[in-house]
Formats: structure tokens, sequence, C-alpha cells
């Protein structure tokens, strides 16, 4: 997984050979069209009026891809929230020069309110990232056994072996340690799709052309492949980390919570005001059997008094602990 998406040359996503969206390999909520920046934004404003409104509040975007999601967050905040526009620093965090070039390309009227880091650094504010995890290479270990790739002639097989005690999702931890060394004070707000617990499906997707591969060994490079997340997992590693869990809940509640707290009722101001396009985008992030059941949103605040109110996103979710302790 970590070759097939990731080698330097040949990569699914390193080579830039990865589309998303209808003429792509698969639909993710940034693709469905701006709305869902709209609304995050949304989400983001409220979270720097929490934080006091303080100068050089920082998102760090991490898996932007083409920057598309930047964009509809920048151009909502330019126009409808001028306040917090002005307070605000962008940096994107991106391996990939392929896809940093497309990035610099799609937010260059922005100037140097977007910055590209290869590294994050501490910074107060919000990490963001939407289907970043589900992306982190697995290893496919399942009641003490471990399947690993290996060669016979020419094709790839699966071998087995006995596995150690490694967590399968060790590069998704990972990425959480990371999160919590830069992160000072603020929240990391993670969207994904995923189980809280063992409904965990145990194999990997393969998707091209919005297709289901049989096998991780078609169309190598040219294939996305991901595991379903264990929030549990991602979670429990957030605490450790010294992380609390500030919400919890599916992207229909999220969203919902988002829309009604900030729709104001006054067309010019509206998050749908352009029109029938939005509303059918609202549909497809909302409705359970596209967007709105399979993804969940997580806030995890680090050194932030706990709130009172709940933020935006989660004013419609059920509290934290109920919906961690029966999954
Ligand atoms: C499933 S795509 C999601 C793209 C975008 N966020 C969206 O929702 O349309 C996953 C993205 O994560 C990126 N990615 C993987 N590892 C990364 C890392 N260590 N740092 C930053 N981005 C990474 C990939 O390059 C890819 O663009």
């Amino acid at each position: 997984m970590q070759q097939a998406l990731y080698h330097p040359e040949y990569g699914y996503y390193s080579s830039g050979r990865c589309q998303i969206g209808r003429k792509g390999d698969y639909f993710t909520n940034v693709s469905v069209g701006p709305l869902f920046g709209h609304l995050l934004a949304a989400q983001f404003s409220e979270i720097w009026e929490r934080l006091d409104k303080i100068n050089d509040f920082v998102i760090v975007e991490q898996g932007a891809h083409d920057g598309q999601f930047a964009r509809d967050v920048l151009e909502f905040a330019q126009k409808r929230l001028p306040e917090f526009f002005e307070a605000l620093r962008y940096w994107i965090l991106e391996p990939f020069p392929v896809l940093e070039e497309q990035q610099r390309r799609r937010l260059k009227g922005f100037g140097d309110k977007v910055e590209w880091r290869e590294s994050e650094q501490p910074f107060t504010g919000i990490h963001f990232s939407n289907e970043l995890l589900d992306a982190m290479p697995v290893r496919l270990i399942s009641d003490g056994t471990e399947k690993l790739v290996d060669v016979q002639g020419n094709n790839f097989v699966f071998v087995e072996r006995p596995a150690d005690k490694a967590m399968f999702n060790q590069a998704a931890l990972k990425m959480i340690d990371q999160m919590a060394a830069n992160l000072q004070r603020g929240y990391v707000i993670a969207i994904d799709y995923g189980f809280l617990d063992e409904q965990l499906e145990k194999n990997v997707q393969v998707r091209a052309l919005h297709r289901n591969l049989d096998s991780p060994f078609e169309q190598i490079g040219d294939a996305d492949i991901t595991m379903s997340l264990n929030w549990r997992s991602i979670i429990e590693r957030a605490q450790t980390n010294g992380f609390r869990v500030a919400g919890f809940t599916d992207q229909y509640h999220f969203l919902t919570g988002i829309l009604s707290q900030f729709e104001s009722g006054d067309g010019a101001k509206s998050f749908l005001a352009d029109s029938r396009k939005a509303k059918r985008e609202l549909q497809t992030l909302l409705h359970p059997e596209m967007l709105g059941r399979a993804f969940q949103a997580l806030a995890l605040a680090k050194n932030v008094e706990p709130e009172t109110n709940p933020l935006a996103g989660f004013r419609f979710a059920r509290p934290v602990n109920a919906a961690l302790s029966d999954g």
C-alpha cells in the first residue's frame, strides 16, 4: 500500500495520477462542490472566535490534494467573514511536489496568505484533514496472522505469517502523534469514514474510475487503496497524547449543526443563496445513503477549556462519552 500510493515515481498519489470527482476515480466531500468548504469555513471562524480572535490564527491542512478545499474556505472567508480572513494564515503540509504545484496554481490569487510546509511547525489554530487518515498504509493483520505481499514469477501474491504485536494502522496513529506535537492550542478536525469498533472492515478497498476492483494487485499506481478507520484506536491514541475529545458524530449531524447555527435566513448571507446547485450539494453531503452516514467528524482539543456549548458541528451530536461507550 505504501509503494502503490506513495512510490516517488509510480505511486498513485505521489505521481499526481490521482483524479478525484466525476471524471476521476471516486468522490470526496470536496469534489461534491464548494459548499463543504463554505460550511467548514464557518466552523473554523467560530473556533477562531472562541480562541479570542487571535491574530495569525493558523489553519493547517494536510492531504490538500489540488487545493480546492483551501480555495473554497478562503473564498468564503474573504467574502463573508472578512475579519476572520484578515487574522487567518493557511498552511498546507504537502510532501509531494507535483501536488504542491497544482495547489500553488489554484491558490495564486491569495498571495502570501497561503504557505507550504514540508513538515509541521508549532502553531495555534486548527489542523484539518478530509480523508487523510484512511489513505495511510495499513497492515493486513487478523486473528494473529498477517498477510504480506510477495512476488511469484511476474505476479504479486499474498503470503501469510504470524503477526507481531504492531497495530495494523501504525501510520495513521503516528500522524496523530505528529499533530499533537505541533498544535500548541486549538483543535484537530478530522473527517473520514470508518467505525468505532469491530464492525471494522478487515479488507482494503481498491477503486478506479468509480469501480471497486477485486484486488489491490489490479492497476497498481492507477487505483486508490484505502481502509476504513478504526476511530476508537485513533481516539485512544489522541487521548494518550493529551488531546480531549471535543466532539464525534456522523457527517449528517456535523454539517446540519453548522448549517443551523449560521444560516441566517437572510438570502444574501445564506450558504444556499446561490441556488439549486448548492441545495443539491447539501443533499449529497447529508443524505444517509450518500455521504451523510458513511463519514464521521472528530474534533480533538488541546489546551482549550472544555466547551460550555459544543462547537457548532457537534450541537446535535450525542454527548461524546455516550457515543464512545455505546459504539
Ligand atoms: C483521499 S485523498 C483526499 C484528498 C482531499 N482531502 C479531498 O478530500 O478531496 C488523500 C490525500 O492525502 C494525501 N497525503 C497522504 N499522505 C500525506 C502526508 N503525509 N502529508 C500530506 N498529505 C498526504 C495524498 O497525497 C492525497 O492527496
